[in-house]
C-alpha cells in the first residue's frame, strides 16, 4: 500500500529521521506529507510507534482534477469496496490549495456520492444511501495545484493524542511538536533535561518516554483496527513490540518546573498517566531560582509568548533573565519555542542562523531558538 504521512511545517526532517530509526528508509518528503510503502504490519506500528507524524494515511489513488466531474469519476474509479463495507461511517475530510476545485465542501460532496454509488454497486446494496452505522472511515480529499490525493485515515484521532493528557491547561505543546523538540535538540537519555516552564508537562513527559523508549501510541486505538479490511492482530504484535522495546529501568536526570502550582500538579498527573512520574523531578519554582551542578545538559522550554497587549514588558524582563541563566551555564545548551520576533534581542544574544528554526505552534509562527553550551571534553 501506499502510505503518507502528514506532518507539522518544519518537522520533514525530524519525521523522516524518525521514520529511518523505524527501519522505513525509503521515504520521500513532499507539500507536508512523506510517502512509504508499507502493509497492514506497517500500518499498526507507525501509529504505535510514530512520535512526530501526525497521522498514517493509506494512499488510494492520485490524479490530476479540475472539475467535478473529473473528481466524480476518479474518486469512482477506486476500489472502495476493498476497504468499505456496507455500514461503514464515512467522514469526509478535504483541503485544497491553489486548486481549481477551490469549493472542498462541495467537493466533498461530490466524493461521498461518488463513494456511495460505487459501494452500493460493487456491494449490490438496494437504495443509493449507505446505513452509516458502523466503523468510522476519515476520507481524505486533498487538492493541491489541482492534484487530487484521496486516501483513507487509518489513525482516526491524530497521533498527538497519546491519551495521557487528560486535564485542560493553557497553550499546551501538541505532543507532536513536544517530541519534534527535543528530537531537534541534543538531549538524550544520559544527559540531564530541563523544563523550567513545564505547564502541563508535555515536554518532560516526552523526553522521558522518547529516552525510556515508550510508543507514544502504545496505549490508545486507532480507526484501522474497526475495520473489516485490516488482519486481525497487527495492532497487537505493534504493541507487543512497544512492550519488549521499553527499558524502564534505565535512571533519567529530568527536572520540570513551573510558577504556577497548579500547573505542577496538572504536569505530575499527565506524568503518572504517562507511567513516567519516577523519572521527572516536579518543582513550582519561578525560572530565575534555577540552580545545578550537573553538567552539559539540556533546557528546552516553550515559555510565554507575551501575545496579549500589555505583556510585552514582563515577556522582555523574562527572557532578559532566561538570557543570564544561559550565561550563568556555560555548559548547558537552551532550546526556546516563542512567537516572540524580539526573543534574541530580549535574551541578549543571537542564534546561530542554522540553529533558529521556523515552526508553528497552534498556527502561531515561531522561532525555536537554539543555544549550544561547551561540549564536554572527549573521554
Ligand atoms: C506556554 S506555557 C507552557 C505550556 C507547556 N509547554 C505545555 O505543553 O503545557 C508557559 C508556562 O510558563 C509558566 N511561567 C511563566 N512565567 C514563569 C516563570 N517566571 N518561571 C517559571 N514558569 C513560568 C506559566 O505558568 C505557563 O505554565
Amino acid at each position: 500500500m501506499n502510505l503518507s504521512i502528514p506532518f507539522a511545517s518544519g518537522l520533514d526532517a525530524v519525521v523522516k529521521r524518525q521514520l529511518e530509526k523505524l527501519g522505513y528508509a525509503q521515504t520521500k518528503a513532499e507539500n507536508g506529507r512523506i510517502s512509504l510503502c508499507g502493509d497492514w504490519s506497517d500500518v499498526a506500528r507507525l501509529n504505535v510507534f510514530l512520535r512526530s507524524g501526525e497521522r498514517v494515511l493509506i494512499v488510494l489513488g492520485k490524479q490530476k482534477c479540475e472539475t467535478f466531474d473529473e473528481l466524480f469519476d476518479f474518486v469512482y474509479s477506486l476500489p472502495w469496496e476493498d476497504y468499505l463495507d456496507s455500514r461503514s461511517l464515512i467522514r469526509i475530510e478535504g483541503k485544497s490549495v491553489k486548486s481549481k476545485l477551490g469549493a472542498i465542501k462541495a467537493s466533498g460532496g461530490v466524493a461521498k456520492k461518488a463513494i456511495v454509488k460505487r459501494l452500493c454497486e460493487k456491494l449490490s446494496l438496494t437504495g443509493a444511501t449507505l446505513a452509516e452505522d458502523g466503523a468510522r472511515t476519515i476520507v481524505g480529499i486533498s487538492l493541491y495545484e489541482d492534484m487530487l490525493t484521496v486516501s483513507i485515515d487509518t489513525s482516526g484521532e491524530g497521533l498527538h493524542k497519546r491519551g495521557y493528557r487528560s486535564l485542560a491547561y493553557t497553550a499546551p505543546l501538541k505532543e507532536t511538536l513536544a517530541a519534534a523538540m527535543i528530537d531537534l535538540s541534543v538531549y538524550h537519555a544520559d544527559k540531564a533535561f530541563a523544563d523550567l516552564f513545564c505547564g502541563s508537562g508535555t515536554l518532560p513527559i516526552e523526553a522521558a518516554m522518547k529516552s525510556l523508549r515508550i510508543a507514544p501510541g502504545k496505549n490508545r486505538d486507532f480507526d484501522f483496527t474497526a475495520w473489516r479490511c485490516a488482519p486481525q492482530g497487527v495492532l497487537l504484535r505493534a504493541r507487543e513490540e512497544a512492550a519488549d522495546t521499553e527499558e524502564r529501568q534505565k535512571t533519567l536526570d529530568i527536572f520540570a518546573a513551573d510558577i504556577d502550582p497548579n500547573a505542577v500538579s496538572i504536569a505530575k498527573y499527565h506524568a503518572k498517566r504517562a507511567g513516567v512520574e519516577k523519572s521527572i523531578r516536579f518543582a513550582c519554582a519561578d525560572m530565575r531560582k534555577f540552580q545545578t551542578d550537573t553538567r552539559y545538559g539540556v533546557i528546552v522550554s516553550n515559555p510565554p509568548y507575551g501575545e496579549r497587549m500589555g505583556e510585552i514588558a514582563k515577556i522582555r524582563s523574562l527572557y532578559a533573565d532566561l538570557g543570564k541563566l544561559y550565561k550563568s551555564l556555560p555548559d548547558w545548551s537552551i532550546y526556546i519555542l516563542t512567537s516572540c520576533p524580539e526573543f534574541e534581542k530580549f535574551f541578549g544574544m543571537r542564534t546561530d542562523k542554522n540553529r533558529l528554526k521556523k515552526l508553528f505552534n497552534a498556527n502561531l509562527e515561531c522561532g525555536f531558538y537554539q543555544y549550544l553550551g561547551k561540549k564536554p571534553p572527549k573521554a
